[in-house]
């Protein structure tokens, strides 16, 4: 089976197509199905968006519909399968399923994506599978690369710590695809957070990436001693529930960026690290409540965030020992259209391959996990 997926709930063009092959009644229970991405291809919008300091809705519109079309060329030509383009009266196209993200995500973005999305399934004459963007962080844990990949064996029940640019999350799974949120942020999401603190040291969007260098380069520099103290809070460690705040934690880098005046390259890397060292310790402290009331089998860290070479480093080292843990591979922790395959895939199998009547389809900007 042939997928065409695609993804444009942020600030990246994403589409890809990949081939499914295997015993796929069995996909759900692991070791069944193989994956090979035939073309994937995207474009991100980053650079458009840097001067905004965060990402702005209309001109993410504006670059996904311009983006798309182009897009989907290149992806029929290098998964060679550009010759059946070309419809006969019996219809079919190229692919024999599409999958499109319907959210969450800005919704003028959304649309973008699932309107062209129906057009293509109208003229190819195949299902379109509306796949939940979080659904497929969480399923990304299964590409281990961006060439081929086949579905392991999982164990549950699963806790799975979604950290994103717009979500930070702990979900439990008790059966596949089936989600039940048991924490979330009450703000600010991780990489928001990580976002904010990059600005007010006027490093562009998107931070995260350039906070956590700066702080990797501090904690390589054998801490020489500083003049100002820099400590941060870790807030909500000590509350019962599995929830996260980090407004107050990036409020509190604002008043000590305030406190100290000029920021040399020196102070920004210790701010970056303390900073760093407050989130990690936070989602590695709630995350090891969760393992250990739901006694789970396995731990998936998806989403942006989960890139953070030192949250990986921690979290293996605290937690490798209580459950098996999992992380996307290389390339497919931030937004991509493998991820939104993978998910449009299983909910299909899932489905038996019942499928929705397109004309239902709609972007949901606040879609809930569920
Ligand atoms: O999942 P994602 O690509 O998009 C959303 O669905 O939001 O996540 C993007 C977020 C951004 O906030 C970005 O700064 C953050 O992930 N991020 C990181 C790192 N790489 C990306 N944050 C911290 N450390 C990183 N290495
Ligand atoms: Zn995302």
């Amino acid at each position: 089976m042939k997928i065409l997926s695609i993804e444009t709930s942020c600030d990246d063009t994403a589409i890809t197509i990949m081939e499914v092959k295997g015993k796929i009644k069995n996909a759900l229970h692991g070791g069944q199905a193989s994956f090979k991405i035939l073309a994937d291809s995207v474009d991100s919008q980053i650079k458009i968006h840097a001067g905004y300091g965060g990402v702005f809705p209309m001109l993410a519109k504006r670059e996904h519909i311009k983006n798309l079309p182009i897009l989907l060329e290149k992806v029929l030509k290098k998964s060679g399968l550009e010759k059946n383009k070309k419809i006969t009266r019996r219809g079919g196209g190229p692919v024999d399923m599409i999958a499109v993200t319907y959210g969450p995500g800005l919704e003028p973005s959304l649309w973008t994506g699932i309107v062209f999305a129906k057009e293509l399934a109208k003229k190819w004459n195949v299902p379109l599978i509306p796949v939940n963007h979080m659904e497929g962080h969480i399923l990304s844990v299964y590409g281990k690369n961006k060439r081929s990949f086949k579905i392991p064996k999982i164990n549950f029940p699963i806790i799975s710590l979604l950290v994103s640019g717009g979500h930070t999350e702990l979900i439990l799974t008790k059966e596949w695809l089936k989600y039940e949120i048991i924490g979330h942020t009450l703000d600010d999401a991780a990489g928001e957070a990580f976002d904010k603190v990059a600005r007010m040291m006027d490093i562009p969007y998107p931070g995260g990436p350039q906070i956590s260098k700066l702080a990797e380069q501090e904690r390589n520099s054998g801490h020489r001693v500083s003049t100002i103290e820099i400590k941060l809070p870790r807030p909500m460690m000590y509350s019962k529930n599995f929830d996260f705040s980090f407004s107050g934690l990036k409020t509190a880098v604002l008043y000590l960026i305030r406190r100290i005046g000029k920021l040399d390259e020196k102070t920004k890397m210790q701010i970056a690290m303390e900073f760093e060292n407050a989130v990690v310790e936070t989602l590695i402290y709630k995350t090891k409540k969760a393992l250990e009331k739901y006694d789970a089998k396995t731990l998936i860290v998806a989403g942006g965030v989960s890139a953070n070479k030192h949250l990986v480093k921690e979290i293996n080292k605290s937690l490798k020992s209580k459950c098996e843990i999992l992380f996307p591979g290389k390339g497919l922790s931030g937004d991509n259209a493998i991820m939104i395959g993978i998910a449009g895939y299983m909910q299909y199998i899932n489905n038996k391959g019942k499928v929705p009547n397109p004309a239902t389809i709609k972007a949901i900007g606040n879609l809930k996990l569920k």
